[in-house]
């Protein structure tokens, strides 16, 4: 193999050398993807997973750059003229030992090929590990259910029940179905807004009339866009306004998304007064809380009815 750069000279003369070495780079290499997706599945920490990837990549990476500094054949190719009165034998004989010449190239390089196949391959595979594992766990119902049930007790965040008279016109509270309300407890899907109205002039959708006493309206908090916390109220134009793309719902409307790109309303929790004076849910909500997923049955708006 003719070496046109002269510190290429010594492993032009000597290819087999080059090759073992190239094919040990490939084998570390191999080693260190392998490594690498073990690693991950036992949980190894950061250092190790570094260590490794990097490892297993520079040396694939460096055996391939080698293979084409040292391996390929270097320019520049002259290719001699048949002379013109060749008969066809002649002609015949060249190409044959041009393919013979080749082929014993392509041979030769075949296992380093598949070596480098393989840790590619390899690569390849663990390279899906992080990707699977950030899925996270399988959601079960738990899109369908949060810990609103009938009779659950409306409290603060630090577990005080609401009483019909907590609260002014105007006010907006935080609440969680009671015992789910502190950190340890509490779901995000549970989380709901309590906002006092003036009940005369409340709209809400067709079947829900009996779900407001005395103007307390309870939604949840649970953007239906994206799942942001639904915290920000408009008291003047009684609007709840999600943060994080703007989205506002009329809370006199059944929550409906009058801006942004929330594309449902925050579905409503009943409530009523218990004998004492305190909130609770007449039930849980009537349709999955947050954004949309694909099993999600369609709900329809059932637009407004005057309470
Ligand atoms: Fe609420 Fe996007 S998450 S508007």
């Amino acid at each position: 193999m003719p070496a046109d750069d002269p510190h290429l000279a010594d492993a032009a003369s000597d290819p087999r050398r080059v090759e073992a070495i190239i094919g040990l780079c490939f084998l570390v290499g191999i080693a260190g993807v392998a490594a690498f997706g073990g690693a991950f599945v036992e949980d190894a920490n950061t250092q190790v997973l570094a260590g490794t990837l990097f490892g297993g990549l520079f040396f694939l990476g460096f055996g391939l750059a080698a293979w084409g500094k040292y391996l390929m054949p270097r320019g520049p190719f002259v290719e001699e003229r048949h002379p013109l009165e060749s008969s066809a034998r002649d002609r015949q004989a060249m190409a044959a030992a041009i393919v013979e010449r080749t082929g014993i190239v392509v041979k030769r390089r075949k296992l380093l090929g598949a070596m480098l196949a393989t840790g590619l391959g390899i690569f390849g595979v663990v390279a899906a590990f992080p990707l699977l594992r950030s899925l996270g766990p399988k959601p079960g119902s738990s899109l369908f259910k949060t810990n609103w049930k009938k009779g659950s007790l409306l409290v603060d965040l630090y577990g005080k029940p609401v009483h019909r008279t907590d609260m002014q016109v105007g006010g907006l509270l935080t609440v969680f179905p009671q015992g789910k309300e502190n950190t340890l407890t509490a779901q995000a899907v549970d989380q709901a807004v309590l906002i006092r109205v003036q009940s005369t002039t409340l709209v809400t959708m067709k079947g829900r009339g009996d779900w407001a006493p005395d103007g307390y309206v309870c939604y949840s908090k649970v953007c239906t866009h994206l799942g942001c916390p639904v915290g920000l109220y408009e008291q003047l134009l009684e609007l709840l306004v999600c943060p994080c793309h703007q989205s506002m719902f009329n809370v006199r409307d059944g929550a409906f998304p009058v801006f942004g790109p929330a594309p449902r309303p925050l579905p409503q929790l009943p409530v009523y007064f218990d004998s004492n004076g305190f909130l609770r849910a007449r039930d849980g909500f009537d349709q999955p809380v947050g954004p949309g997923f694909w099993e999600r049955t369609t709900q329809g708006n059932g637009r407004a009815s005057a309470t």
